[in-house]
């Protein structure tokens, strides 16, 4: 089974990844990371880091001749920040003691949605830097580098991840049934691929130009206020069998492990499969899905609808999977918010630092990769397997049909 683990500090000199439990034989290159990466560094509503901010990946073990051998494959991203303004963070952050450790200023004032606070308070620092330092979402950077690695293992076997944006602030689609329209029609039933190929040609990530430009609008207005935005975007897998999870315990439920990995992402509040919370508006007959005799669809049974999203008894029905996920709006804001100085006690307002206005298009990537490991570990489960000719060979009969 995959596992990964991260390691690393948003101004330390590195962040590092152990990617655990890929089968042999899969081809593995630092382009397929870097792809991931690069899309979650762009996106309209960015604050000034990801200018001096590219990130690369570096393996150092695990491949061999471009192809993973089923051992550990370890991984490093450089932090510019560290070499760029050596003066500054190799003292700040150094790893060891060091000259001027004592005049390096300490952060005092908390910021309402963030760890600061209770982050000073779980570990009875003087000083908020610590918890900033791997709180911060420059952790998902090495969180997407490792769970990508797992997207290359689903796309090798047709399993496709596709995402968007569905609402920003006030702009979004206007039901269930015209986010359908705008989703499924033109981009899922190729492959989830073509959807965030498309996505990601508009600045917030959404397929529709005119909500686009309304997104645009709102963050330049949020701006100009000196607050925030967050939204709601959906991911789309496609190519998925029937019965990867199960129904048995609650603990291999398989959308109660897809929203773990979701909402695990900083400052995601919600997570929904299908249709959601609008379930709960509707009556039976308009929430769930008729079977149907379909012989080109998985397992030969096909679905009048997909408001379920892909999911039913805890077990993917062979339907796209249909996530959506909402993001709060950024805490750090130019008009600042109330806090007390945890040195002084004085009542005091937080102090700006450069920051983004909606990290809502980038947020989007992060969550497209996440679900990664736990989409990969639930065919391995399946399948079993150490190398991908026989994990292929095993997997191509989930989706034979039983009647
Ligand atoms: C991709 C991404 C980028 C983010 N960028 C910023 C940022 O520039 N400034 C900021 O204050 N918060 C940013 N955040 C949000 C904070 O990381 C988040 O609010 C914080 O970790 C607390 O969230 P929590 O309460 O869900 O843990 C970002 C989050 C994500 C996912």
């Amino acid at each position: 089974m995959i596992r990964y683990l991260t390691a690393g500090e948003s101004h330390g000199p590195n962040l590092t990844g152990i990617v655990e439990g890929l089968p042999a034989g899969l081809k593995l290159t630092a382009e397929d990371i870097s792809l991931h990466l690069a899309r979650r560094q762009e996106g309209y509503g960015r604050g000034g880091r990801m200018a001096w901010e590219k990130d690369l990946v570096t393996f150092s073990s695990g491949l061999r001749f471009g192809k993973t051998m089923g051992s550990p494959i370890s991984m490093s991203l450089a932090n510019r920040a560290w070499a760029k303004d050596k003066a500054n963070w190799p003292v700040t952050m150094s790893l060891k003691e060091v000259e001027g450790q004592d005049d390096v200023e300490k952060i005092t004032l908390p910021r309402p949605g963030h760890a600061d606070l209770v982050g000073v308070q779980k570990f009875r620092f003087d000083d908020i830097r610590p918890v900033i330092e791997r709180s911060s979402a420059r952790e998902t950077a090495m969180r997407v580098a490792c769970t990508a690695a797992a997207r290359v293992f689903l796309k090798e076997l047709g399993v496709e991840i596709g995402g968007h944006v569905v609402q920003l602030g006030e702009n979004g689609y206007g039901s269930w049934e015209e986010l359908r329209e705008a989703a499924d029609k033109h981009y899922v039933k190729d492959g989830a691929e073509n959807l965030f190929r498309k996505a990601d040609e508009s600045e917030v990530r959404c397929l529709d130009e005119k909500l686009t430009e309304g997104m645009v609008e709102e963050i330049k207005r949020r701006r100009k206020e000196g607050s925030s935005l967050g939204g709601i975007y959906e991911i789309i897998v496609t190519g998925l069998p029937p019965g990867l999870g199960s129904y048995v315990h609650w603990d291999r439920k398989i959308d109660g492990l897809l929203a773990q990995a979701l909402i695990s992402t900083q400052a995601m509040k919600g997570v929904q499969i299908g249709l959601g919370f609008e379930a709960g508006h509707r009556d039976g007959r308009n929430v769930h899905d008729a079977i149907t005799k379909d012989s080109a669809a998985p397992g030969g049974l096909g679905r009048e609808t997909n408001r379920a999203g892909g999911i039913e008894g805890g077990m993917t029905t062979g339907q796209p999977l249909l996530i959506q996920g909402v993001m709060k709006p950024i805490p750090t804001m130019l008009d600042p918010l109330g806090t007390v100085d945890i040195v002084t006690g004085e009542a005091t307002s937080t102090r700006y630092e450069r920051s983004d206005v909606c990290a809502l298009p980038r947020a989007v990537v992060v969550a497209e990769c996440v679900i990664a490991p736990v989409l990969a570990n639930a065919i391995l489960e399946k399948t079993g397997g150490d190398s991908m000719d026989e994990i292929k060979e095993r997997f191509i009969k989930l989706f034979e049909p039983i009647v």
